[in-house]
Formats: C-alpha cells, structure tokens, sequence
C-alpha cells in the first residue's frame, strides 16, 4: 500500500520514500492540480503496489477534494478492446464525502464515449447507451427515430445523415429535480456527429480525419454533466438535446450546392459538406425554442479554426447570453480549470453567410470560421429577428481529444465541458 498524506506547510520533516509521499498544500487550486499530477507520475513510475490511500491532514477540505478529484481523473484507460489489460491504480481515501465521485464518473462516461469507434457507437448504439446511463442515474431519456425526425422536418439532421446507411436520432435527456417548480429548464445541445468524415467535401486520410469519431464529443460531455447532475441531484432543471448522425460520402449523400430546408423553415445554401455540425446544431437550436428555455449552452466540435485559435487550453465561447451570465460561465471555467476565451460576436461576420441562393450558406470565408460557425448557428436561437432566449455556444474542437496526455487529461478523449457545466449550472442555480 502507497500511502499520500495531504499536509499543511506546517509540517516538518517530510521525506518521501517508496511507499509514503508527502504533500505540502497549496492554496491555488491550479497548482494543487498539479501537485497531484506530479505525484501521480512519481508513483506510476515507482510503481511498487497497486493500491493507494490519500491521508486529509489539512483543514481545506476544497483543496484535499481538488487533489483526491484530480487523482481519480488521471487513474484512467480506456482499454475495452486490449486482450490484455493494464490494471489501474486501486486508490481510496479518507474523508469520502468530500469527494464528488459523480461528477468523476460523468467525465469517465464523456471519455469513454469519445473513445468509442463507430464501428460500436452508431446514432442507434449511443441511444442504447444513453438509456442504459440513465438507469444508473436520474434522468430520463426519449429517443426519437429517424421517422419522427422526417414529421418534424428537421432538414439539416436528416441531410447531414443521408450519406450513411445508419438512421440518424434526436436524444432528449430530462432531469428535474423532485422540488423543482421550474417550467423554464437549463437546456444543453451537444453536437453528436458519430463520424465526420467530411462528407463528399471529404477529408483528408492522413490527419484530419483520424480522430473523427470525436466528433460527437459536445453529445458525450452534455451526457456526462446531465448523468453527473442528476446523480447529484442537484435541486435544477435541465434538458439535454442531441441530434446524432454520421457525415458520410455516399450514393445518396447531400452534395455542395445543394438547398435545404432547415426545421425552422430557413433556406441553408450548402457550399461544403463539411460544415456540417451547425447543420444538425441548427435544427436542435430552433427545436429548443418548445422548451422555454431560460438558457441554452450548446457543446460542439465545431470548427478546426476554433483549435487553431487557442489550441488544447481552452474552450472557444461566443453567444448573445448577458454579460452575467458570460462571466459566471468564465469563473466557472477558473474553478475546475477548463477556461473559457470569449470571441468577439459582431455582425460582420454574419454578413458573410449571404447567399445569392437561399436564406444563407453554411460556410464563410477562411478567417474566424470558429465565429461564422457561431452566427450560423445564432440565426437559429432567434423568431421574428428576436433572441428567443439567452444562449451561449462552446465550440470545444481544440480540447476534445488529445494526441498526448495533457494537465488532469489522457490521451483521446478528454471529458471536456462536464466538470465545467456542473461547476456552471450549480453557481448559477444559487445565484437566480
Ligand atoms: N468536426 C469538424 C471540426 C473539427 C476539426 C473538430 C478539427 C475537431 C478537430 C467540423 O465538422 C468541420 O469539418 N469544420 C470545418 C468547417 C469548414 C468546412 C467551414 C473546419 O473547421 O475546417
Ligand atoms: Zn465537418
Ligand atoms: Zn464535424
């Protein structure tokens, strides 16, 4: 047994060996974070037992949870199809009600999720899995088929999807918490692109479209926050939209150039397969307006150029929410270290999606695409011209999946997005 005694600088006389590790705490939770980190590898590399206990010998409980937290998230793999596999850590910990192991097994379910190919999960295989989650939880899950999809004209989803040979789905997640007088939900809309392989505007092999089956990765981390808030019961209500399609060349696949129209009655020029996330967000947005949201934060790995803009360490945010609102999101983001860069939103960039053809296009020019994405999709959010409702978009395409582990993240799939919507929606749940 390795033991790890969380300590108060006070202490003296810390001498760490082979199986008793002393940390000094600090009071900044980042470099808490990484102090636990640093720990880890020590111990991966020594490796000397499988088994682990963490000691609470200081009086900040939030920075005993921050290093046991931290140390779970890196006890990680994702190794469902090795033959041979390589145990983990077993690690326990004093104190376990300080610990919030629902929100760890959220970001768990977020990763696994990404990591799964599409040679499992398929539209119709992430259903099953949503539902299974569910039972594990509190929320309650709809799933609605491709034909129900065709009665509600959802253009875009069924448009992206014609290409592929598997049905597309619409999930509708719903958690309400039994005291909950709430008729106006939180609702969360993850982008859930089972495999993007660029369509007929295809992608090239060798890079870009290795790590395609992350696409559904705004789909995964809005699961993992609903299954951890449940879980939680926090006292809230949330609902959880997915439209889950695969973006395939195929005999029937939508082509550039062609007109859609869009669930909300919206003609969309398409003038590159590619673009098509904001296709299917587009549909989810406009269908969010039934709910009465008194928020909508929607989850995408929209655009290569949000990755392009600040890379693995931060999510890229745009929307028309409050000044409020944004700010809450970017504190949060401070908090479980997950930040947030806010984009200039102004609309010269919408002025690029004029098209001679139809209501507008689904592609701008080769600058900020991240921010066309974005007023693509907030042509959507409105009715008549009006906001229908405050709305934030987190394009997360540069911390989805990592090529190489990184800070509290494994390689593949990150979980990105769960701990910070839990953070979000919990300070913004006490402060209305
Ligand atoms: N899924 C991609 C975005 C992406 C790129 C995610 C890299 C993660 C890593 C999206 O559907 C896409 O292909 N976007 C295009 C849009 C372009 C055609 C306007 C892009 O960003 O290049
Ligand atoms: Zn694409
Ligand atoms: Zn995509």
């Amino acid at each position: 047994m390795i033991k790890i005694y969380i300590v108060d600088k006070s202490n003296k006389k810390l001498c760490d060996h082979d199986l008793i590790y002393y940390v000094i705490a600090d009071n900044n939770s980042r470099k808490m974070r990484e102090k636990a980190i640093k720990t880890y590898k020590k111990i991966v590399s020594a490796d000397l037992s499988k088994s682990i206990h963490i000691y609470n010998q200081i009086k900040e409980n939030n920075l005993y949870s921050i290093f046991v937290e931290t140390f779970l998230l890196l006890n990680y793999k994702f190794d469902k199809y090795k033959s041979k596999k390589q145990p983990l850590f077993k690690i326990s910990y004093q104190n376990p009600k300080l610990i919030n192991t629902s929100l760890i097994e959220g970001v768990c379910i977020a990763r696994d999720l990404v990591n799964e190919p599409l040679s499992f999960l398929t539209a119709q295989q992430l259903a099953k899995e949503i539902k299974k989650y569910s039972k594990n939880s509190f929320f309650k899950v709809e799933t609605l088929n491709e034909k129900k999809i065709r009665d509600l004209a959802m253009g875009g989803v069924l448009s992206v999807n014609k290409g592929s040979v598997n049905p597309s789905n619409f999930n509708i997640l719903t958690y309400k918490h039994a005291k909950s007088k709430s008729t106006k939900p939180i609702v969360l809309v993850g982008k859930g692109v089972m495999y993007d392989t660029g369509g007929l505007s295809l992608k090239p092999t060798a890079n870009s479209m290795d790590m395609m089956k992350s696409d559904m990765a705004g789909a995964a981390a809005v699961i993992g926050a609903i299954y951890a808030i449940a879980k939680m019961k926090l006292n809230v209500h949330i609902v959880a939209l997915i439209p889950a399609v695969e973006n395939r060349p195929g005999g029937d696949a939508y082509v550039p150039g062609d007109v859609i129209t869009m669930m909300n009655g919206s003609t969309v020029e398409v003038l590159n397969t590619d673009a098509e996330g904001r296709m299917i967000l587009a549909d989810a947005l406009h269908y969010a307006k039934r709910l009465k949201p008194s928020l909508v934060i929607d989850l995408a790995t929209l655009t290569g150029s949000a990755a392009r803009a600040v890379g693995k360490y931060g999510i890229v945010a745009m929307g028309n929410a409050s000044y409020e609102i944004i700010k809450l999101l970017e504190e949060s983001g401070l908090q479980v270290d997950e930040k947030i860069a806010v984009q200039p939103f102004w609309d010269e960039y919408r002025l690029e999606l004029e098209s001679d053809m139809a209501d507008l296009k689904n592609i701008g020019s080769a600058e900020a695409g991240h921010i066309t994405a974005g007023k693509f999709l907030e042509h959507f959010t409105k009715e008549k011209g009006q906001s229908a409702y405050p709305w934030v978009h987190l394009d997360i395409a540069g911390v989805a999946f990592l090529q190489k582990p990184y800070f509290i993240s494994p390689k593949g799939g990150t979980g990105a997005g769960v701990r910070l919507l839990c953070q979000f929606i919990k300070n913004y749940s006490s402060n209305v």
